[in-house]
């Protein structure tokens, strides 16, 4: 137990020290304990850490606006140093450290600015026919893509089997962002696999090769947009650049940022919310009869299930007290964004899903200044994904046990690593405006 003057009971003795590094362990049930008995626990191990996690909802939700809980990696250098995540952080190639997520007021309002400018309601609305398009050609890849509906065709249901990770969730999102960057949309492959080995743990050396070779790829590519802008958001960082608003590490940092925000936590949207939905056969036939429902059930998937786990680390600026834990100084804080939202003094039935919900204030997308940048676009793309995928691919289950599913090793992520389904082909796709 460190000299922190903290509760006795922190953390639980039953607690398992390993519960978000073992991705077969159901984090669920140790939140609800925490939760009960320690909403601000110090954790004996994660990722060769000893961070505080905060677990309640008001707690994680005065946390994420605290000024005092730093996003400066400076701040919590001996934590990160310690933790083997020096490479990240500090030196010539730390990619991750000059964006608006590891910056605090002046620099985060600067870096925040110029790509809040590519956000806006209406640039988001303009992506829409393409998300739709792009989520109809996936379908097509592994379910076929239909032709003219006959009657006869109407008969004839034939049942299919799809890895929907690997076929939907996994590619939808990179072809957004792919585009949205301006980065070619063949190379998604790529980036995918490297943007879930940087969400490994640092422990696996996958972790730091990922790292590099994302930060190589997108420093060629901003070379390339310098010599040859185009209609795109890297080309658009590129012009801020020159107005000096942004430096070249800067520019590059956000790249990585924006490809990697953009990337992994919609895939997890989109596969935790499916299995939400079948797992709870009963929701699943209420969205299929009433699919207005599916913006406010995305927002219940984020609720029940998100995918960031918990938010990305802050440090302790100073000394402070948190629901009687002292938090020393330069200590690593973790507010678990999936815990808050099941805290039962919030969400009435926390552990249910129910797609009537309307989760107001959840914290799948954190709150504060750091409230995700692409919350619009999430909802966009997660609300197309779920419309399309219930339309086209009628009678969808689980095509293998449900406690044969696995979940990603990941520091703060919450994703399967494969969902296999069954479904009933509907021979003609049919278009929202038909
Ligand atoms: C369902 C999908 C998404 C979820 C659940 C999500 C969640 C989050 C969360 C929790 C944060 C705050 C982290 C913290 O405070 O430590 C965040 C920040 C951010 N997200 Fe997202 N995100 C999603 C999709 C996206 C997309 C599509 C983009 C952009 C293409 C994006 C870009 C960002 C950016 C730039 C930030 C940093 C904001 C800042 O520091 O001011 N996110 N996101």
């Amino acid at each position: 137990m460190a000299d922190t003057g903290i509760r006795t009971d922190n953390p639980p003795p039953d607690l398992p020290p390993d519960f978000k590094d073992d991705p077969s362990i159901d984090p669920y049930p140790h939140y609800e304990r925490l939760r009960g008995r320690c909403p601000v626990a110090q954790l004996d191990q994660v990722c060769g850490m000893r961070p505080f996690v905060v677990t309640t909802y008001p707690e994680a939700r005065a946390a994420l606006a605290d000024p005092r809980l730093s996003k400066d990696p400076e701040v919590g250098r001996q934590a990160l140093v310690e933790a083997g995540f020096e490479h990240l952080y500090f030196g010539e190639r730390a990619s991750l450290s000059h964006h608006m997520l590891s910056a605090d007021p002046p620099d985060h309002t600067r870096l925040r600015k110029v790509v809040a400018a590519q956000f806006t309601p209406r640039r988001v609305a303009e992506l829409a026919p393409r998300v739709q398009q792009i989520a109809d050609e996936l379908i097509d890849d592994f379910a076929g893509a239909g032709h003219a509906p006959t009657e006869q065709d109407e008969r004839i249901a034939q049942t299919g089997q799809a890895e929907l990770m690997a076929a939907f969730a996994n590619q939808l999102p990179s072809l957004v962002i792919a585009e949205l960057l301006g980065v070619p949309a063949d190379d998604r492959q790529r980036f995918r696999a490297w943007s879930q080995d940087f969400l490994r743990p640092t422990y696996d050396p996958r972790q730091a090769e990922a790292a590099e070779a994302l930060t190589d790829y997108l420093a060629a590519q901003i070379e390339r947009k310098r010599a040859q802008p185009g209609a795109d958001l890297l080309s658009d960082l590129l012009s801020s650049e020159d107005q000096e608003r942004l430096d070249p590490q800067e520019v590059l940092s956000t790249a990585v940022l924006l490809l990697l925000a953009g990337h992994e936590t919609t895939v997890n949207l989109i596969g935790n919310g499916l299995l939400a939905l079948l797992t709870h056969p009963d929701q699943y036939a209420a969205l299929c009869g009433r699919p207005e429902l599916v913006p406010d059930a995305v927002e219940e998937f984020l609720r029940y299930d998100g995918p960031v786990e918990r938010a990305t680390l802050r440090f302790a600026a100073e000394k402070l007290e948190i629901a009687g834990t002292v938090i020393p100084e330069g200590s690593a804080v973790y507010v678990a964004l999936n815990s808050a939202n099941r805290d039962h003094a919030v969400y009435p039935e926390p552990d249910r899903l129910d797609v009537t919900r309307t989760p107001r204030g959840h914290l799948a997308f954190g709150h504060g200044i750091h409230f995700c940048l692409g919350a619009p676009l999430a909802r966009l793309e997660g609300r197309i994904a779920f419309e399309t995928l219930l339309r086209r691919l009628p009678e969808l289950r689980l095509a293998v046990p449900v406690e044969q599913l696995e979940y990603r090793a990941s520091t703060i992520m919450r994703g399967l690593e494969a969902l296999p389904v069954r479904f009933t082909v509907r021979k003609s796709p049919v278009h929202a405006n038909d």
